[in-house]
């Protein structure tokens, strides 16, 4: 994964996916009951083929990720546990459910969202929106609460929509205690960041 995502540069870099595993570790430190290598699995492979990068494909990540577990000569039970947590890590709209039925797809779902928003989540948006070309904000067009993945899929609103569209909303969705208590301060620098974004775009301070 080092090696396939070093030089990227839409916010799914190494750097991401290294992080996600960190905090995957961190937040299982509170779950002993968790499985260590479905969950580092996961976590090292959750981005290996993003549906936003292969024409909406939901199905190329765990497909990827199945394939190349294969290829190491993993069982088929660890090949379908890595491939669920990968399957459901995914945010899909505001008003769409992302459940998990494992622990380590609640770690990994977890610690994916916690790297969205903070200081690195706000990088993130910002370089993601770059990637796209799109604005960094258009007061005239307003949030959308997405109801169904295709209509989150097809989203082209400038960036500082994402962050009422998802990133202001992670913190109520976490699965787990100890991401709940990291996802606090991320939030409330977001929530600062966003204020003093505002009165900055119309010139207030
Ligand atoms: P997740 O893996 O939690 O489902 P995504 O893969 O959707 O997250 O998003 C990865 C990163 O790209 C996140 O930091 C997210 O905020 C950012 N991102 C996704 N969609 C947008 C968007 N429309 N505008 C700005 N940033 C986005
Ligand atoms: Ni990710």
């Amino acid at each position: 994964m080092e090696s396939l995502f070093a030089g990227e540069g839409s916010g799914h870099d190494w750097a991401h996916i290294r992080r996600v595993w960190l905090m995957a570790r961190r937040l299982a430190t509170a779950h002993p009951e968790a499985d260590a290598t479905v969950t580092e699995l996961a976590a090292l492979l959750h981005d290996i083929a993003d549906w936003k990068f292969h024409g909406g494909d939901y199905e190329a990540g765990p497909r990827a990720a199945r394939a190349w577990l294969a290829s190491q000569g993993a069982t088929e039970v660890l090949i379908c546990r890595v491939e669920t947590v990968i399957r459901e890590v995914s945010f899909k709209g505001l008003g769409v459910d992302t459940p998990v039925s494992s622990i380590e797809g609640a770690l990994v779902q977890d610690a994916d969202r916690l790297d969205a928003i903070g200081a690195v989540g706000i990088a993130r948006a910002f370089a993601y929106g770059g990637h796209k070309g799109r604005p960094l904000h258009d007061p005239a067009v307003a949030p959308v609460a997405h109801d169904s993945f295709a209509s989150y899929q097809q989203n082209t609103a400038p960036t500082l929509n994402h962050f009422y569209e998802k990133l202001l909303h992670l913190k109520d969705r976490l699965h787990t205690a100890a991401a709940r208590e990291v996802a606090e301060r991320r939030h409330a620098y977001m929530e600062t960041y966003v204020a003093r974004f505002l009165s900055e775009w119309d010139g207030v301070d």
